[in-house]
């Protein structure tokens, strides 16, 4: 692929960019808990919660994880069950399986890393995590390189190529980004191109007439309307499943399947039985679904039937927990291990039938 072709090789206007940038951060960043009163803890904990989850989403759990662990001794403390359900509907668990080893390392060591290097020894914390962590807490001058910042970078430049994928665009930009980095404030650089990304140029609707950059974009300059189909990256077509689900209920308790601990993710959590755990010879051709679901992991597209089953049709020899099965008090929902989707979903079709009375429990 061609060589990505420099902003300007005046080196006044590379520090004309770097100062629009800071100061444009300075000004309009966003008022973030983690911005307030910074420390390391907190910068650790927000960078991997948000490695795979938006700003917007982030901020209640962010808000009670520390309320339960304000530092790495308390969250070292903790035992795995109550790390887990603090994170509980952001998905991608092992963050939180990582980031409460990253707390156990740093407690019982008295060690701190101090390198981009050194970071990335730690579990969970890979080129995005590390130079978030080491430029905002130690001041080391290495770029973040995620997707708002690819997308910065691509317009800035009018990269058109078309990338395979996301890592093959990070690992294109990472060179520049290193090079445009201001070694004075590395933090703020790097916060401040993220935040660019995420908020003035955004995906579908660049806001390029408010953005500090607008003098150096050769994007804007070359494409002005199609600024917005910039970086261009190929994606893999998701591959499409569905599952059928059981709802089965016995006096005010739901049955519910406990994932097998083959699944590192999901360990320990409980789900919405599927249909041929409870019974292989249910055919669910004639049955409406009581409610449906979509949802998305990394290269799949789930979509869910969960279909209402009298108890009665249910084999009691499989409903063994030897099989992983179990009657959970529906009053007592809230205090285990669901999977997110399933939480949200559940619970809107108990407000449903509460709202309707409809009679999905019988006795
Ligand atoms: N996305 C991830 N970390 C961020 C940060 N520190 N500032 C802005 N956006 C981010």
């Amino acid at each position: 692929m061609e060589k990505v072709s420099f902003i300007s090789n005046n080196p006044e206007d590379l520090l004309n960019l770097r100062s629009s940038l800071l100061t444009w951060f300075k000004i309009h960043k966003r008022n973030l808990p983690w911005r307030s009163n910074p420390n390391l803890y907190k910068t650790v904990l927000s960078e991997f919660m948000l490695q795979q989850t938006r700003i917007e989403t982030a901020l209640p759990y962010f808000y009670r994880w520390t309320e339960s662990f304000p530092d790495f001794k308390a969250l070292a403390e903790a035992n795995l069950d109550s790390v887990l359900k603090h994170w509980e509907g952001l998905g991608y668990y092992n963050r939180a399986r990582n980031l409460h080893k990253v707390a156990q390392y740093i407690t019982q060591s008295g060690k701190i890393p101090s390198s981009f290097e050194e970071w990335k020894k730690l579990p969970g914390i890979g080129d995005y995590t590390a130079a978030a962590i080491s430029s905002i807490e130690q001041n080391l001058s290495v770029a973040v390189v995620d997707g708002n910042v690819v997308r910065v970078l691509a317009r800035l430049t009018n990269q058109e190529n078309t990338f395979k994928g996301n890592s093959d665009a990070v690992n294109f930009f990472r060179p520049l980004a290193n090079k445009l980095i201001d070694q004075n404030s590395p933090g703020d650089f790097n916060q401040a191109m993220m935040e660019l990304g995420a908020t003035l140029c955004q995906k579908a609707k660049p806001q390029c007439q408010k953005c500090p950059l607008i003098k150096h974009c050769k994007g804007l300059k070359f494409h002005a309307k199609n600024i917005k189909y910039l970086p261009r990256i190929k994606r893999t077509q998701k591959e499409k499943i569905t599952l059928e689900r059981a709802i089965v209920f016995k006096r005010s308790s739901i049955l519910l399947h406990k994932i097998n601990s083959d699944s590192k993710r999901l360990r320990d959590h409980y789900e919405i039985p599927l249909m041929e755990l409870i019974d292989g010879s249910f055919s669910t051709k004639k049955l409406k679904p009581i409610t449906r679901g979509r949802r998305a992991i990394s290269n799949q597209s789930i979509e869910e039937n969960w279909y209402k089953i009298e108890k009665s049709f249910v084999n009691p020899h499989l409903l063994t927990q030897e099989n992983g099965f179990y009657w959970v008090d529906l009053k007592k929902i809230d205090s285990i291990l669901l999977t997110g989707p399933h939480r949200r979903w559940l619970k809107n079709l108990l407000k449903i039938q509460n709202a309707k009375e409809v009679d999905l429990i019988n006795n």
